[in-house]
């Protein structure tokens, strides 16, 4: 049997007087694409940040190519190759668009990375949204926000990849634009559609 690429297995988290996550279990095959569906506050953002190692669970497990991650932080979740394109674009408004595509990344990493930088921004402007490398962030639409927190999720190597609500402020060509990268990714095929309730 083939390992999965990602188990989450019977995943609860609580907040103070709200439970966010009851027993939630979610199985990844590699290629797959999978939608993660709920209304508001049902714990799909939760869930990714789980997936992302900003948030420990209370209980059950992340499970990444068959290991099992006990301690699982930002930083290993960074080096099992998640990615994770926020519902709050995590943006430096300080720094340009090419600074913003390598955060998080070693110097080493940084100075490598010139052909993930260039693919990332032919990923933005398939979107529909050509950007200069050099352009501040600081004057950035949020669609052009999102494009760019996706971009960087689906560059520099990345295995797993979650984009938490990427499109809720683009038009719909942009968001076609959007779904065919996805949809480009190697070998993909049909995943299923897990509800949260
Ligand atoms: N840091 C937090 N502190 C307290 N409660 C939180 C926190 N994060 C989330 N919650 C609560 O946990 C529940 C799940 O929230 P979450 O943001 O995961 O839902 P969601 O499905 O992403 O919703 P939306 O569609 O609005 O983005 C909600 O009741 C929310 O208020
Ligand atoms: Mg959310």
């Amino acid at each position: 049997m083939v390992t999965p690429l990602l188990e989450l297995q019977n995943i609860a988290k609580s907040f103070p007087g709200v439970r966010a996550l009851n027993d939630v279990s979610f199985t990844l095959e590699r290629g797959e694409i999978c939608t993660l569906a709920g209304e508001n506050g049902a714990g799909k953002s939760t869930l990714l940040a789980i997936l992302g190692g900003s948030l420990v669970p209370d209980h059950g497990s992340v499970i990444i190519e068959g290991t099992v991650r006990q301690h699982f932080t930002p930083r290993q979740a960074l080096a099992d190759g998640v990615r994770i394109a926020h519902q709050e674009p995590a943006i430096v408004p300080q720094l340009t668009v090419e600074q913003n595509l390598v955060l998080g990344r070693t110097s080493r990493q940084r100075r490598d990375a010139g052909k993930d930088i260039e693919q990332a921004l032919a990923d933005v402007a398939q979107m529909g949204f050509p950007l200069n490398a050099k352009a501040s962030v600081r004057g950035l639409s949020p669609a052009q926000r999102h494009a760019l927190t996706i971009a960087r999720a689906l560059a520099f190597g990345a295995k797993i990849v979650a984009l938490d609500e990427p499109t809720t402020s683009m038009l719909e060509h942009n968001v076609e634009g959007v779904l065919n990268r996805v949809r480009n990714c190697p070998h993909p095929r049909g995943g299923y559609h897990l509800r949260l309730t």
